[in-house]
């Protein structure tokens, strides 16, 4: 009904009922994405009047929507792969972008309508720069020398932008439980550390200890260190003393 009313009414006439206001919002100018994973950009805007927003849109900056709740205006590019996060009610338009294609970097602009109201805003227009492969993992140190036997603690830590979906991390080490924990650097950024607690076995010899962070959809990134391991000698001659006094009894 409305959409036929639309057709009837020159769109000069319609103009006239439109009123458009400017706000202000928070959105990153310049965000990093990595390309197949997911991105999901900070957002957040003044709210008009005390009466929430609940038609919030993103778009390019030259035009065409990347995000509506109505799926048949998004670009079909972006259809499916877009989504606001944030309650826009209490002002938040957090949006994420998922399976990031290596072209999909914007500008995009966060918009919103209520009925005829046109709502604007500062500050919210994001560049995405793009990243093909992922950030690589860092590792605490550990010392180079460790006796067989002992417990060592170790943590690997990876940045990422993809807090709906963040990286999971495999250890070289058998049966080993992680502690994970997520921190947030600046906004939007984050980081997660992997932590394992484990006791050193096996012979003699260099041994390398692998964290492997595995990002959404796929992509992986690993890092390493070695460790010698020393099978401690006293140990070796209490167990041949051992065996010398057992035999003389
Ligand atoms: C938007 O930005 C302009 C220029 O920086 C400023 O003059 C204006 O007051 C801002 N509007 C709001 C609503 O913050
Ligand atoms: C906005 O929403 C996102 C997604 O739910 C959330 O992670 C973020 O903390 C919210 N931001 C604020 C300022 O509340
Ligand atoms: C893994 O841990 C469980 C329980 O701690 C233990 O029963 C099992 O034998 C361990 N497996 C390996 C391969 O070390």
């Amino acid at each position: 009904m409305s959409n036929r009313f639309s057709t009837v009414i020159p769109s000069w006439l319609v103009c006239l009922f439109t009123e458009f206001h400017v706000l202000a919002a928070d959105v990153p100018f310049r965000f990093t994405a990595l390309t197949r994973s997911c991105v999901v950009i900070p957002c957040t805007f003044q709210y008009p009047e005390h009466v929430p927003l609940t038609r919030g849109i993103w778009s390019k900056k030259t035009g065409g929507v990347i995000f509506h709740k109505g799926q048949s205006r998004v670009l079909d590019h972006f259809k499916g792969r877009t989504k606001i996060l944030g309650d826009l009610s209490k002002g938040n338009c957090t949006l994420e972008i998922d399976n990031i294609k290596s072209f999909d970097n914007g500008p995009f602009c966060f918009h919103a309508e209520r009925g005829n109201d046109k709502y604007r805003f500062n500050n919210s227009c994001v560049f995405i720069v793009m990243k093909a492969s992922p950030a690589t993992p860092v590792m605490t140190p550990v010392p180079t020398e460790v006796d067989a036997g002992s417990t060592i603690t170790v943590s690997c830590s990876v940045m990422h932008t993809c807090s709906s979906h963040p990286p999971e991390f495999s250890w070289s080490v058998s049966n080993v439980t992680s502690k994970v924990t997520d921190t947030s650097t600046e906004q939007g950024i984050w980081e997660r550390t992997s932590t394992i607690t484990f006791m050193v076995t096996g012979r003699d010899g260099v041994h390398s200890l692998t964290c492997t962070a595995t990002f959404w959809r796929g992509k992986q990134q690993a890092s390493s260190v070695e460790l010698t391991v020393k099978v401690l000698i006293i140990i070796i001659l209490a167990a041949v003393f051992g065996v010398v006094i057992c035999r003389k009894r």
